[in-house]
C-alpha cells in the first residue's frame, strides 16, 4: 500500500488518541480541583506504527481491506492507576461516558494470562469529526496499576529481545516477578484504605470548620461583639488541639447558641 494511503487511514486515529488523552487528563484535573482522590494516575496514548500493523496483518492473516475492522488497537490508550480498585472505578467511568461505547471487555486481572500479564482491556467505539463528516473508530484502552505496568514493560522488552524463543529460566523469573507484583498490589490495597480514611476525616474536619466559621460570621450580625470574640477565641483554642471530637462538641454548642439568637430575633 502507498505511504500516502497509510497516512489517510492513520490520521483519524491520531486525532482520536489526542482527543482521548486531553479528556482523561481533564478528568485528573477536575478531581484535583475538587479535592477528590483521582483513580487515574497517568494517561498515555499511541497510534500503532505501520510496521506493527504489517506484522499483525501477517501474524493473524488479516485481509488488507479489513484492517480497520479487525485490528482493534490501531489507536491505543493506556491508563495507569495506583491501586487495583481504581481500575474498576475507571472502567465504570468509561462505561458511563456518552462519547464512547464499549464493544468488548477483557479482564486479565481476574484471569491472568499464562505469561503473567495482568491488565483490564476495553475496546470502545469513539467518534471523531473530520472534513468528510463523523467517523467511528475502535480504540483499545488498557487499564493497569503502576506495578502491572512495570512488569508488562519489562516483559515486553524481553519478548522483543528473544522473539518466540524466550529461555525457560527467564520465563520462570518473569513468572516469579508476576507473583511478586500480585502481592505488591495486594499490599498496596491495604494502604489504600488508610489513605481513603485519612482523606475522609480531612473532609469531615473541613466541613465542620466551614460550618463553625459560617456560624461565627452570622453571630457578628446578631450578638454582642465581645461575646462573639470570646467564642472566636475559644474556636481557635479548640482548633489548635487538633481533636475532631472536641471540634464536633464545639460545633454543636455553637449551633445551640446560634439557635438561641435566631429565636430571640424572631
Ligand atoms: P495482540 O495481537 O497482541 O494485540 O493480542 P490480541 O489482539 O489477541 O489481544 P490481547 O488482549 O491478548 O492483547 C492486546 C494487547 O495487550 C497487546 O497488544 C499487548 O499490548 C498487551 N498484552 C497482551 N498480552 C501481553 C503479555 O503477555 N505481555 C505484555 N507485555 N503485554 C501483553
Ligand atoms: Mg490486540
Amino acid at each position: 500500500m502507498e505511504i500516502q494511503l497509510w497516512k489517510e487511514i492513520l490520521d483519524p486515529y491520531e486525532l482520536a488518541v489526542a482527543e482521548l488523552k486531553v479528556k482523561f487528563n481533564h478528568l485528573i484535573k477536575e478531581h484535583k480541583e475538587k479535592g477528590l482522590y483521582c483513580p487515574i494516575e497517568q494517561v498515555d496514548g499511541r497510534v500503532k506504527s505501520i510496521s506493527s500493523i504489517l506484522e499483525k496483518i501477517h501474524r493473524k492473516n488479516i485481509p488488507i481491506e479489513a484492517i480497520e475492522e479487525q485490528i482493534e488497537d490501531i489507536a491505543g490508550i493506556r491508563i495507569i492507576c495506583q491501586f487495583v480498585e481504581d481500575i474498576y472505578k475507571v472502567v465504570e467511568i468509561i462505561e458511563e461516558r456518552r462519547d464512547m461505547s464499549v464493544k468488548l471487555r477483557k479482564d486479565y486481572i481476574t484471569n491472568m494470562k499464562e505469561s503473567g500479564y495482568r491488565s483490564y482491556h476495553l475496546i470502545v467505539y469513539y467518534e471523531i469529526q473530520t472534513l468528510n463528516g463523523p467517523q467511528k473508530l475502535q480504540v483499545e484502552i488498557q487499564v493497569r496499576t503502576l506495578a502491572m505496568n512495570f512488569w508488562a514493560i519489562i516483559e515486553h522488552s524481553l519478548q522483543y529481545k528473544y522473539r518466540k524463543n524466550m529461555p525457560e529460566h527467564i520465563k520462570e523469573r518473569l513468572n516469579g516477578a508476576a507473583q511478586a507484583i500480585l502481592k505488591l498490589d495486594e499490599e498496596m490495597t491495604l494502604v489504600r484504605s488508610e489513605i481513603m480514611d485519612a482523606q475522609n476525616s480531612f473532609r469531615i474536619k473541613s466541613d465542620i470548620v466551614a460550618d463553625i466559621l459560617n456560624n461565627i460570621q452570622n453571630l457578628y450580625k446578631v450578638a454582642n461583639k465581645r461575646e462573639v470574640v470570646k467564642i472566636q477565641d475559644e474556636f481557635y483554642r479548640i482548633y489548635e488541639m487538633d481533636d475532631i471530637d472536641q471540634l464536633e462538641r464545639f460545633h454543636k454548642q455553637l449551633d445551640i447558641i446560634a439557635e438561641g439568637y435566631r429565636a430571640q430575633n424572631l
